[in-house]
């Protein structure tokens, strides 16, 4: 079922910030970024890891991050530090966190486990508002389980495609990742199309995960393009010259926006005046069209708003 109550916000770009890194977490905040995830999993060493909890708490109750969305990225629940991260980054932000990212869950258990403390939190605290989660679909179990998964909690707003350990859980050879492997086809279709598909269903919104290479901008913006052009709605970046292009490619241009508008005026009219279909530049408009072009006019009311 679609989940419609969620928040609604911009993930056309989610940038990784290690948060064991108070420069980086500095670059972040003054970044044009739409969302940004301190991260204390694979970006933090083991035995730093909960010295950078509190890193991560002063960086959010300290920085101006504007209109950016603030996410941490938790360790998994297989790992002693779950619980950990959640309670102290909850306690220590309050409403200075917006969402907290779980990676490698393997079925709706593990969200649910994240969802009932958060829950338990948000009371004891007193917070005002709830705080979103999302999760990282990068082991095959989860490939495997992601409609379940993608129905698992209301406070579920996204699915991430995590492009790395997911290789690695299904034997995926590294050369792939970066685009110049020997697959005689795009690699990540079929998973790719998964995951949109039950985002798609349940209301969520559906993100593409890293791309290691910074310095292939061109190879970058082709990862985005496939992915947006299946359904997704943004893609990480793993450093900030990743953001410009990530925020573009995941924008309808101004004609596209222009032109939705102008047919959505002219099929306004004509079913006001009793017609089934108009026509538009020669071709057909008829309800499923409007249909296809309400999602181009759902993305730019958020782009405008600047959520
Ligand atoms: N977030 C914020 N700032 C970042 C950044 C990031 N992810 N990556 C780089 N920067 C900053 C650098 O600190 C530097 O800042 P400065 O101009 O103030 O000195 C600037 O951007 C340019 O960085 P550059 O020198 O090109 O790269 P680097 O060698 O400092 O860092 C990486 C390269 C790969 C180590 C770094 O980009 C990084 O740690 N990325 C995130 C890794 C991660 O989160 N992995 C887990 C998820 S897949
Ligand atoms: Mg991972």
């Amino acid at each position: 079922m679609k989940n419609l109550n969620r928040p609604r916000r911009l993930r056309r770009c989610q940038l990784s910030v290690p948060g064991s890194s108070e420069k980086m977490m500095r670059k972040a905040a003054g970044l044009d970024v739409d969302y940004v995830f301190l991260d204390l999993e694979d970006a933090v060493a083991p035995n730093k890891k909960k010295e950078a909890r509190g890193m991560v708490v002063e960086a959010l109750n300290t920085l101006d991050f504007g209109r950016t969305t603030r996410c941490v990225r938790i360790n998994d629940t297989g790992t002693p530090y779950c619980h950990g991260d959640i309670i102290e980054v909850v306690t220590g932000a309050r409403e200075n966190l917006d969402v907290i990212m779980l990676p490698k869950p393997l079925a709706p258990a593990d969200l649910l486990f994240v969802d009932k403390l958060l829950s338990q939190l948000e009371a004891d605290l007193g917070l005002t508002k709830k705080i979103g989660l999302e999760c990282l679909i990068e082991e095959v179990e989860a490939m495997i389980a992601v409609n379940e998964i993608a129905a698992a909690t209301p406070r579920l707003e996204a699915l991430i495609f995590g492009v790395g350990d997911y290789s690695a859980s299904q034997g995926i050879p590294f050369a792939e990742i970066e685009g110049k492997g020997e697959y005689p086809a795009d690699i990540w279709h079929y998973q790719r199309h998964r995951l949109i598909m039950a985002c798609r269903a349940n209301g969520l919104d559906a993100v593409d995960g890293p791309f290691p290479d910074f310095s292939d901008s061109d190879q970058y913006r082709t990862e985005c393009r496939r992915a947006q052009i299946l359904g997704a709605v943004g893609k990480w970046a793993i450093h900030p010259n990743q953001v410009a292009i990530a925020q573009e490619t995941f924008s309808p241009s101004r004609d596209e926006v222009d032109r939705a508008r102008a047919i959505k005026a002219l099929y306004d009219e004509a079913m006001a005046n009793g017609l089934g279909a108009v026509t538009y530049e020669g071709k057909m408009i008829d309800v499923a069209v409007v249909r296809l072009l309400e999602n181009t006019l759902e993305k730019a009311d958020l782009i405008e708003k600047g959520m």
